[in-house]
């Protein structure tokens, strides 16, 4: 089949490169020139596991091409996926200026029966608003589909091949059949195609990420209780997730949920509801227990160092919102970093992939090192802001012996205690008891 794909960012380029993989021919369109130019030179802008592998294949293949001309990709393509950026606006709504305005254009050029597919996640009531854009100038028909992407960083090209599920919200009898001619090839598993109406879809994609926000915050007060009480998450996680309407995944502590989507997604459900005078209390609570637990090493630190960090400095592992990917969006690491530097500390970090962007953000306030041991050398604590897998079994002599403090604030629950203890650190972590000196 014949595709485009308008935005090439992160979904845009996983959504292109995958369906290009089941032999479409897939044309990607972006209004940034030097980002098609560096695409067509076969170049990957974004850090994500098999893509590349993908990206050149189908390349080579010719199945996958780029352009800065939406004429040309609203010519080419019988499907128009629209992968546009919905920030978040002031107000925490999502900002539909992206998705609205190629719509206008899409209105103004398409010479033939086209489905658009809305891949971007917006708010209940966005298909309506395309389809009324589009209207407005369009003389052919053409349908809108709502087809939500559930593509998690770090695994996205999986998800992608193998779903484990479809959701394409559509109430046009022609689109729904192209869409399913389309998906069949990533279903062969016998996973669901679910069709139902745009608003439903719509609504699907924010109330999977905003319950998995509210999972994950629901544990993270748990585990804050734990260690009130003096109980171990570990093992009330264990204790519930075995239960199989519960649940084993997502239920880790940590320290809070960062990313591209679940933060912006919980904020723009509950705007949603307040525009039509429903108050999700729920979400209210997640929004603001997920702030605070950002945030729940500093004052601990502060605390083991008497309220005084100026002059003090810290190595940070791991500053992506999650491991394996380089995105620092939300990442709770980059509150912590801002907090400390207010503080006076300085700070020595440490990612496998996310620092260049940190270096966007922060420049040389932070002081990046080649390697997770550099970071240590002379820090008075360790701080883990994000599980990477290398940091997983440190070598702990030389941890201590680089340390000024064998002391380590763990944001993950990386280590087991047991084994800390006997190392002989001092080791704060999330939901169990504090393993003293
Ligand atoms: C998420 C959804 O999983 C995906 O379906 C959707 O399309 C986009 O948003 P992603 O943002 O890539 O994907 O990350 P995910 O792996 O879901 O983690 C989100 C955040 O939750 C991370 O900050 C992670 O550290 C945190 N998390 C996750 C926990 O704190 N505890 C857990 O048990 C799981």
């Amino acid at each position: 089949m014949k595709i485009s794909v308008i935005g090439t960012g992160y979904v845009g380029l996983v959504t292109g490169t995958c369906l290009a993989e089941t032999g479409n021919e897939v044309l990607c369109v972006d209004i940034d020139e030097n980002k098609v130019k560096k695409l067509q030179k076969g170049e990957v802008p974004i850090y994500e596991p098999h893509l590349d592998v993908l990206f050149e294949r189908n390349i080579k293949a010719n199945r996958l091409n780029f352009t800065t001309s939406l004429k040309e990709g609203l010519e080419h393509g019988d499907i128009i996926f629209l992968a546009l950026p919905t920030p978040e606006d002031e107000d925490g709504s999502a900002d539909l200026k992206y998705v609205l305005g190629v719509s206008d254009d899409i209105g103004k050029l398409i010479e033939s029966y086209k489905v658009i597919v809305d891949k971007s996640t917006v708010p209940v009531g966005t298909a309506d608003k395309v389809k009324e854009v589009i209207s407005k100038n369009a003389k052919v028909d053409f349908d809108i589909v709502s087809n939500p992407e559930f593509l998690r960083e770090g695994f996205a090209v999986d998800d992608f091949l193998k779903p484990e599920r479809i959701v394409i919200g559509s109430s046009s009898e022609r689109a729904t059949e192209l869409m399913m001619k389309l998906y069949k090839p990533f279903v062969r598993s016998g996973n669901p195609i679910i069709v139902m109406d745009e608003k439903s879809a719509e609504l699907t994609k924010y109330a999977a990420n905003a319950f998995l926000a509210t999972k994950i915050t629901f544990m993270n007060e748990i585990a804050n209780f734990c260690e009130i009480v003096g109980a171990d998450v570990d093992k009330v996680r264990a204790g519930m997730g075995t239960d199989s309407r519960i649940g084993k995944r997502f239920l880790f502590p940590g320290i809070g949920y960062g990313g591209s989507c679940f933060p912006k997604d919980v904020k723009a459900l509950y705007k949603s509801g307040k525009d039509s005078n429903y108050d999700f209390g729920i979400l209210n609570a997640v929004i603001k227990v997920n702030d605070f637990q950002k945030k729940i090493l500093i004052p601990r630190i502060k605390a083991f160092f008497n309220n005084d960090l100026k002059g003090k400095t810290f190595a940070i592992w791991g500053l992506a919102f999650k491991p394996e990917t380089d995105d620092i969006r939300e990442a709770p690491a980059l509150y912590i970093i801002n907090e400390l530097l207010q503080l006076g500390a300085s700070i020595k970090a440490f990612d496998p992939e996310a620092m260049p962007n940190v270096k966007k953000e922060f420049g040389d306030k932070v002081e990046y090192t080649l390697n997770k041991d550099d970071a240590t050398i002379s820090a008075d604590a360790l701080i883990i802001c994000t599980e990477w897998s290398m940091f997983r079994t440190p070598n702990f002599e030389k941890l201590r012996s680089n340390l000024k403090h064998p002391v380590i604030f763990d944001g993950r629950n990386l280590y087991d205690l047991e084994e800390i203890k006997s190392e002989g650190f001092y080791y704060s972590s999330i939901g169990r008891k504090t393993v003293e000196l």
